[in-house]
């Protein structure tokens, strides 16, 4: 074997495991989202996220759970109506699991979320708290 050919073989090699290691870590956080929406959301929201009328919004099919990332990660972390906050009980990587498998589940096709996403987020919204009590403090 020459040596571009050894390279050849080591690069798919690489290609090949570095594929399927990222296929497994995909497969991981998509299942801990799952177990995670089962303990902390399908109390409500049902375990097939069908929801119950009048009660429980589905988020099978849903636009909001599809849409916008930071409109959703936002009703997750402050609650809204009837529904909790997961602001002090869910890490960034467990909003981000559970996100990632609502949004591809139930007839749901939207883009997986990651981690930094949600403390992007919660950055943002904690700088913006700062301000506000920086203002309100301020006299004049
Ligand atoms: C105690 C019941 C309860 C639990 C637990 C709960 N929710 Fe909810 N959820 C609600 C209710 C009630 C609403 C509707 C809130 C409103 O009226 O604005 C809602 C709304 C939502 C919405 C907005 C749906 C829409 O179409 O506007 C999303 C997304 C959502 N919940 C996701 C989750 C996720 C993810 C979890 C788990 C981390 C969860 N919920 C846990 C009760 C719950």
């Amino acid at each position: 074997m020459n040596a571009s050919n050894f390279y050849h073989r080591a690069l798919v090699t690489s290609l090949l495991v570095t594929g399927l290691v990222s296929t497994a870590a995909f497969a991981q956080s998509e299942s801990v989202g799952g177990t995670l929406f089962q303990g902390k959301c399908a109390a409500c929201h049902q375990a097939q996220g069908q929801g119950i009328d009048g009660a429980f919004p589905a988020l099978s099919n849903n636009k909001l759970v599809q849409g916008d990332t930071m409109a959703l990660a936002g009703v997750v972390l402050r609650g809204r109506g009837g529904m909790p906050s997961f602001q002090a009980s869910l890490n960034d990587v467990e909003v981000a699991s559970i996100l990632t498998f609502i949004r591809s589940h139930w007839g749901n096709q939207a883009d997986s979320v990651a981690s930094a996403e949600i403390a992007n987020l919660r950055l943002s919204v904690a700088a913006k708290e700062n301000v506000d009590r920086a203002q309100s403090s301020t006299q004049y």
